[in-house]
């Protein structure tokens, strides 16, 4: 697909959208850019169930490209009105299982690009952080409302404010993680569980919606949101044959078609 970001679908209904730009992955704005073009692939070619978002075997992405940025002014990133955190937040609204899997590092918009996943699968080498502070930043791609809404205020300014790298067993500890395998797993890993998410029904989306969206409303609204969903869920044919396999075969053997 992009010069910088391939999108790769198998067998299984599953993308990976893998990130490749010697030697850290920086996220240069042409690597944004591309992977806000993947995530648009990804939500609308039907074929796809669920993605996992991967920087290959060394390293996720050390964040974005502090040489491109080096004499960027005020002024261009207002003009762009947070272009670079729009390609993140499209990976977020996917509306499909979404998993990070974590080799080396992901640091900065790297680890922003991890937080915008549904799930995080990290590798034993792992390491995780929001190093911008260092550089006399602030993180720009969520990591100052994504990663608090995951962790907790106090934890996400620890990383924040400090600047510091966690390890897997780390981020496993504070939540921000979800699984820790070998190096060489992860990717395996991450691609099995998403097989099995590309294999659920077409209502999984409105999980996914009725979770991150409810998220950010009052209970009441929330509530009403989740209501409409689950009466939308009547209106797929997955639904249909989800009943009629429990009434036939009992749970968990019906084969959806995600429709
Ligand atoms: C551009 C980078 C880079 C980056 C590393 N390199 N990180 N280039 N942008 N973010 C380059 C180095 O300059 C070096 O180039 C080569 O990659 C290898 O890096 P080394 O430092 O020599 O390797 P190592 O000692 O293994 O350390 C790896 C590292 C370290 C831990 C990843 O490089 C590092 O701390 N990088 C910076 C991470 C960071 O601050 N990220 C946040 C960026 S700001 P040469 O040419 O010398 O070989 C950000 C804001 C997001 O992400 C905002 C979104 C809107």
């Amino acid at each position: 697909m992009g010069e910088f970001v391939s999108v790769e679908t198998d067998d299984h209904g599953v993308a990976t959208v893998r990130i490749d730009r010697a030697p850290v992955n920086a996220l240069s704005p042409q690597v944004f850019e591309e992977l806000h073009t993947a995530a648009r692939a990804c939500a609308d070619d039907t074929r796809i169930g669920a993605v996992v978002v991967w920087g290959g075997p060394k390293v996720f992405a050390a964040g974005a490209d502090i040489k491109a940025m080096r004499d960027a002014t005020f002024q261009e990133f207002y003009a762009q009105g947070g272009g670079l955190q729009e390609s993140v937040a499209a990976l977020a609204r996917l509306p499909k299982p979404v998993i990070a899997a974590i080799n080396g590092y992901a640091l900065g918009g790297g680890m922003e690009v991890t937080l915008a996943a549904d799930f995080r699968y990290a590798a034993e080498d792992a390491r995780m952080g929001q190093p911008e502070i260092l550089l006399g930043l602030i993180p720009g791609a969520g990591g100052t409302q994504r990663l608090p809404r995951l962790v907790g205020p106090a934890r996400a300014k620890e990383l924040v404010f400090g600047g510091g790298q966690v390890t897997a067993q780390e981020a496993l500890a504070m939540g921000l993680v979800d699984r820790v395998f070998p190096a060489d797993e992860v990717y395996e890993r991450a691609v099995e569980a998403a097989r099995r998410y590309a294999a659920g029904p077409y209502a999984l989306r409105m999980a996914k919606q009725a979770i991150d969206e409810g998220l950010e409303m009052d209970l009441d609204s929330a509530l009403r949101l989740e209501s409409t969903l689950f009466a939308a869920t009547f209106a797929t044919e997955d639904r249909r044959i989800g009943f009629d396999s429990f009434l036939a075969d009992g749970p968990g053997k019906a084969t959806f078609r995600r429709n």
